[in-house]
């Protein structure tokens, strides 16, 4: 177990906030995870994936906790699918690498997230019209008040859209330790978010990979590289609303973009609400909304933790007076 106090948490965060923590440990296994719970019951602590989803809003006077649990195995297949397991401190995009290479269907469409694995069950993590949640068979995890093993199934995780039990009902009070993906041997393509399929229109049969590379030009083409410009991906979620509320801002804005959930919902891109309100590209501080895709707020000169928080609910408060809608940060405030 690696154990360091006074430290930096600037490479641990893809915002690039410069904060510190009182104390960080990375830890090898389930094992040194549970003697180091047991050792600091009660003390306050703070799980980190890649810190590619949150914002520092100041020093973290506790332990940062890093998962350095490391391994990929097969643990059983079927006709149709490969169960692969997976510790929860692998870099997600390598998992995506392998498995698209093998060509094993699943993660195609979410390549090139950023983040590791625990995490990824977690956030539920969601690009190009696939969740996480549809191809997580099992969650092992570690009771963080106990240190005993306890294994969700997908349907006791309770996914939704960018939720699940381990960020709400649940949230601090387990440690996801290793991911089961249930990946399709006979992968069925997704291409019918955005422009996935105009993308791959130039090859007559696309393989997983093909989708991978696909997604992670458009990716490229969207959004910051976390290493050139400091940010947590899409900032805010996309508002899902009442149907009748949609209605009523369709008939003064035919444009709106919007897409049917269920019967009774409409989501619609909160990207619009932030481009309508005139934020693209603005600056404050040293915040900025992203040119390029303005549902993503970056770190364009050395922004502190409250230049981000005031863009963030200067954007939320336009979007709430002009449109009567609420959006909510998609990133985790810690
Ligand atoms: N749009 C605008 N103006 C813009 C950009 C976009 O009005 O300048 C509208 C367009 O109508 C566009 C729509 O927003 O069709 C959707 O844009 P996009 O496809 O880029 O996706 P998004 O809804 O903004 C979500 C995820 C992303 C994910 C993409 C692709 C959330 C919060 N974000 O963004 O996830 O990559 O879809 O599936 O759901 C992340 O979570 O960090 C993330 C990047």
């Amino acid at each position: 177990m690696k154990q360091f106090d006074d430290y930096p948490l600037l490479a641990h965060n893809t915002f690039g906030m410069d904060v510190r923590a009182r104390h960080f440990v990375e830890y090898g296994s389930v094992d040194e995870l549970r003697a180091f719970l047991a050792a600091h019951r009660g003390e306050r602590m703070f799980h980190i994936g890649a810190g590619s989803n949150l914002l520092f809003t100041g020093d973290f006077d506790g332990y940062v906790l890093h998962s350095g649990i490391h391994f990929r195995e097969i643990q059983r297949e079927d006709d149709a699918h490969i169960f692969m397991r997976v510790g929860a401190g692998v870099v997600w995009d390598d998992f995506c690498a392998a498995m698209c290479a093998a060509n094993l269907g699943g993660t195609e469409n979410l390549s090139y997230i950023p983040g590791e694995v625990g995490a990824s069950a977690v956030q539920n993590i969601g690009a190009y019209g696939a969740e996480a949640a549809d191809i997580i068979a099992q969650v092992e995890t570690i009771e963080t008040a106990t240190g005993h093993s306890r294994t969700f199934d997908n349907a006791e995780c309770g996914y939704g859209y960018r939720q699940s039990v381990f960020k709400g009902a649940l949230k601090g009070q387990y440690i996801v330790t290793a991911v089961i993906f249930r990946l399709a041997k006979q992968p069925t393509l997704r291409l019918d978010y955005g422009n996935l399929r105009d993308t791959l229109a130039h090859i007559g049969h696309p393989t997983v990979n093909d989708v991978r590379q696909a997604v992670i030009g458009i990716r490229r083409q969207k959004l910051p590289e976390p290493s050139e410009l400091g940010s947590a991906g899409s900032f805010f979620k996309n508002p899902v609303v009442p149907k009748a509320k949609a209605d009523e801002l369709l008939a003064r804005y035919a444009g709106m973009p919007h897409y049917a959930v269920g019967d009774s919902k409409t989501k619609i891109p909160a990207a619009w609400f932030i481009e309508q309100c005139g934020w693209k590209g603005r600056t404050l501080g040293g915040a900025a909304v992203y040119e390029k895709q303005p549902l993503v707020l970056v770190n364009k000169n050395h922004a502190t933790p409250a230049d981000v928080q005031n863009l963030a609910r200067q954007i939320a408060e336009s979007i709430e007076e002009r449109f009567g809608i609420a959006i909510e940060p998609e990133v985790n405030y810690i």
